[in-house]
């Protein structure tokens, strides 16, 4: 007779059973950019998410950004050391991470996360799909937060993403705030240090068209989910405005 407050199996109750170990994941993720790239349904998508996107007078949210945020994403984690399967998922992910606004702005992430894998799910490992999804849907600062390494990478390329040639119309710059901070970003680079694990956004940005101040005004949600995204791949997120560090 055991203890009542005793801790462990009692006496002649079933013995749980242990699951086995989950296999390693495998060094090569069941997904590749080249695959979603070639894919007619998913470059739909895209195509339609960047419509909507020009319709509510946002910035280009097209194949240009895609591809940016795929490269950046898989850079990100390669250069920090982590798998080369975890690299491309973030590429993936990257890719896809905006298609939701081919819907609404609002809730986009999780809209896209949803698309995504009903796309998806017939081709894709179980095990690759859902870290994709998952970063999909945690990649805005209203909505989300890094959620992996994955996720985290996915957050720091799109919103290292602020710059001129993402602007469709000059002459809103005068009138919208967030146009006229895109235009004035005349060069925009997301610097990995492996050795330092140090993340750095570097901005050029012209003051005579939009002063710094206005970029916080905009983006300091976003300079903060960096900051958390950048802790979740074990580095640190460094700002840097004009050769001026204003955020480390
Ligand atoms: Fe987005
Ligand atoms: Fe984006």
């Amino acid at each position: 007779m055991s203890e009542p407050d005793a801790i462990g199996t009692p006496e002649g109750a079933p013995v749980p059973e242990v699951p086995a170990p989950e296999p390693a994941p495998p060094d090569a993720a069941s997904i590749t950019l080249e695959d979603v790239q070639n894919d007619p349904e998913l470059s739909l998508y895209i195509a339609s998410a960047d419509r909507v996107m020009d319709a509510m007078g946002y910035t280009e949210h097209g194949f240009r950004h895609a591809n940016l945020v795929a490269n950046i994403g898989y850079q990100v984690l390669h250069r920090l050391d982590f798998t080369e399967r975890e690299a491309q998922l973030a590429c993936v992910a990257g890719y896809l991470h905006d298609v939701g606004n081919a819907l609404a702005r609002d809730a986009h992430g999780q809209t896209g996360g949803v698309l995504v894998y009903q796309s998806l799910r017939d081709r894709v490992e179980g095990a690759d799909l859902m870290p994709i999804i998952a970063a999909i849907a945690n990649h805005e600062e209203a909505e989300g937060t890094a959620v992996s390494p994955i996720s985290a990478a996915v957050i720091l390329a799109d919103k290292s993403d602020v710059h001129r040639s993402r602007v469709r119309k000059a002459v809103n710059v005068d009138r919208d705030i967030h146009d006229r901070v895109n235009y004035a970003v005349e060069q925009s680079f997301l610097r990995v240090d492996s050795d330092a694990r140090t993340v750095s956004l570097e901005l050029t940005i012209d003051t005579t068209i939009s002063q710094v101040m206005e970029y916080f005004e905009i983006f300091l949600g976003r300079m903060q989910m960096c900051r958390f995204a950048a802790e979740a791949v074990d580095a640190r997120f460094r700002l840097v405005i004009n050769g001026q560090e204003l955020l480390a």
